[in-house]
């Protein structure tokens, strides 16, 4: 399967083969940590839109049982820009009050995303609460989150593909490109 490079991908920084490797070693790692519940105890929430290849792919590598919901936010505008501003715009639809929860997120980029989420459903009374991030920007971090699994760590660069957009483009792109900074240093 070969989907051509888009212009403005600068060059591929994850190439399918690498993530599909490391989701599955992040599978085994959970598979391994959550062994031993029922399947209405552990439950996966993704974040709309970015975690949804992520997702996936990680659900369907785990040996554990578990449900999996999604929440949607809204923190940046429509490209690069971040307010530090969270907003819920869709809730899970499972209650995730005594269940053991692992947030699902694309990306760390700031920070202010997942401890907003981290706060949110810490006051839902889960039974645990972890979160799974396939990238990690740690030059852009501002606020201090804990990462349970992490898939990569990346520089400061704007990255694009398996769910990450820019501007809602690249987002279905089978590998991780990094944009070229022309393109949203207009
Ligand atoms: P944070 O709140 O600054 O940590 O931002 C997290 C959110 O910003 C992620 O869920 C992404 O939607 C978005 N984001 C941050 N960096 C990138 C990137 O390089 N490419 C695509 N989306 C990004
Ligand atoms: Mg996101």
């Amino acid at each position: 399967m070969n989907v051509p490079i888009p212009d403005s991908v600068e060059h591929i920084l994850l190439d399918e083969a690498m993530i599909q490797q490391r989701v599955q070693q992040l599978a085994d790692l959970i598979s391994t940590d959550y062994a031993g519940l029922r399947n209405e105890e552990f439950l996966i929430v993704g974040v709309l839109k970015g975690a949804f290849m992520f997702m996936a792919d990680l659900t369907r590598r785990l040996t554990v049982p578990h449900q999996v919901d999604f929440i949607a936010l809204s923190s940046y505008a429509d490209a690069t820009e971040a307010t530090g501003s969270v907003r819920m715009i869709m809730d899970t639809r499972i209650n995730v009050a005594g269940r053991h929860v692992l947030i699902v997120e694309d990306i760390l980029d700031t920070g202010y995303t997942l401890s907003y989420l981290l706060r949110t459903f810490a006051a839902r009374n889960p039974a645990s609460l972890r979160t799974a991030v396939l990238l990690s920007k740690p030059e852009r971090c501002k606020v201090k989150v804990t990462i349970d699994y992490l898939g990569f760590e990346i520089p400061d660069v704007w990255v694009v593909g398996y769910g990450l957009d820019f501007a809602d483009r690249f987002r279905t792109l089978p590998y991780i490109g990094a944009l070229k900074p022309s393109t949203y240093q207009g």
